[in-house]
């Protein structure tokens, strides 16, 4: 369940407007005070939708028969529990005889981000929402299909007219879905508990962790904001994934995905482009968007390609400057962190994750 939050706290940190800008030339000094940090708390949940349409979000959320073949929901990928809303898996599940090309995001506090998916083609839940379900390799069913299905099942019908006082449609399942997805807010992680007051909520390490997050690492000229991230692009330099090419049905993917974008590809021949695919420009070619680092605990692998197995891996690669991509970005360098360091970043990122909320699957979808 959703640890107490005084309301009056959430309502100031809400209100605070950030006013100051940590880029890499501005990094703190020494350490960072408290005061300083506050615009970091997870701000208060996004005010509740109506409980019908949360309801039926619901239901839908956990509904196989949004995929073609009956296998697959939101959950298959998106799993309540040790997965926090991810998976687990390097890239993620696809629709049979598919492959997926990248890793998947946890749904908990997508409510609240800026931009969703890798590339960013996303700006809220409900934009997002109908995409999975038609891609061919998630759970590719025709939403026109899905519409007429769905009007044929009288618990439906029922829950659509009594959200929406109309029939099934595709901007109901979209506002539906993301109107559950407004309660999947993680409870406060023990540095929100720190910056609220509590001294013993964080490890020694993990209180230098946070010195070097903000100081001599520099993780906040791109990992910024109360999400850590979640609204800029940028590179690490990653080059190829061999598995692509290792595994041909992962390229046929990406090389529909980037044609549906409208940049077509030469046949196995290209890498993930990230953010490009959405705006066309030559500088966004092998940008991402750079990750929340809340939840982290549960979301393993990392990576938009999931090829970092451990927190460890993904901090000893940022910190030795990244890969060697054309595209990587100037504020990486090597940083010169010793194997000490890396933990304490470790224990810092760590300390980022909170309890996920908890959500009931509904009782019946018949
Ligand atoms: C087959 C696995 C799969 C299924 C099923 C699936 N997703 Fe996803 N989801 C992903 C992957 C992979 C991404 C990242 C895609 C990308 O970056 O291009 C993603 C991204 C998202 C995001 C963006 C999160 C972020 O922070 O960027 C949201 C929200 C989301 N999915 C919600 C849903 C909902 C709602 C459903 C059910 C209608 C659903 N997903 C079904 C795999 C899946
Ligand atoms: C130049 C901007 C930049 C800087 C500086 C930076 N990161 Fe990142 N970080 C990124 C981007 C972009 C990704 C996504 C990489 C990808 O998969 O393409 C990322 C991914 C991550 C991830 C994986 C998260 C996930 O869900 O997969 C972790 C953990 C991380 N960074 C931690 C750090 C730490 C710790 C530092 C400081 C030592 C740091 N980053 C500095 C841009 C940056």
């Amino acid at each position: 369940m959703i640890g107490i939050r005084p309301a009056c706290l959430w309502l100031a940190f809400a209100m605070v407007i950030s006013s100051t800008a940590f880029g890499a030339s501005t990094a703190f000094g020494a350490s960072p005070t408290r005061e300083e940090l506050q615009e970091y708390r997870l701000p208060a949940p996004p005010p509740r939708a109506e409980e019908a349409k949360i309801e039926l979000g619901r239901m839908l959320y956990f509904d196989r028969r949004l995929s073609g073949d009956g296998t697959m929901n939101c959950a298959t990928c998106h799993l309540p529990g040790e997965d926090g809303f991810a998976d687990g898996r390097e890239v993620s599940a696809a629709y049979p005889t598919n492959a997926h090309f990248r890793n998947t995001p946890t749904t908990v506090n997508a409510a609240m981000r800026t931009f969703l998916t890798w590339d960013g083609r996303a700006a809220s839940t409900t934009e997002q929402a109908l995409g999975p379900i038609g891609s061919p390799f998630e759970m590719n069913i025709l939403l026109d299909l899905l519409v007429e299905k769905l009007r044929s099942v009288p618990i439906y019908s029922k829950a659509f007219s009594k959200a929406f006082d109309s029939d099934v449609t595709k901007e109901g399942i979209a506002q539906a879905l993301s109107a559950f997805e407004g309660l999947l807010i993680s409870g406060p992680s023990p540095f929100d508990l720190y910056l609220d007051g509590d001294d013993n909520a964080m490890s020694e390490s993990a209180l230098k962790g946070l010195e070097l997050f903000f100081g001599k690492g520099s993780c906040v000229a791109c990992h910024d904001g109360p999400q850590l991230g979640g609204d800029r692009f940028e590179s690490l330099g990653m080059e190829l994934n061999p598995k692509l090419v290792e595994y041909p049905r992962r390229a046929v993917s990406l090389r529909y995905y980037a044609k549906k974008m409208g940049y077509p590809l030469e046949l196995g021949r290209e890498d993930d482009h990230g953010r490009y695919f959405v705006t066309g420009l030559e500088e966004d070619k092998g940008k991402f968007l750079v990750p929340t680092l809340r939840q982290l605990e549960r979301t393993f692998p990392y990576g938009h390609d999931g090829r970092f197995f451990t927190l460890l891996e993904i901090v000893d690669y940022i910190a030795e400057g990244g890969g060697k991509a054309v595209h990587r970005s100037e504020e990486l360098n090597p940083l010169g962190l010793t194997s000490e360091e890396k933990t304490h970043l470790v224990d810092f990122l760590l300390s980022l994750t909170g309890p996920d909320p908890l959500v009931k699957p509904p009782s019946s979808l018949y």
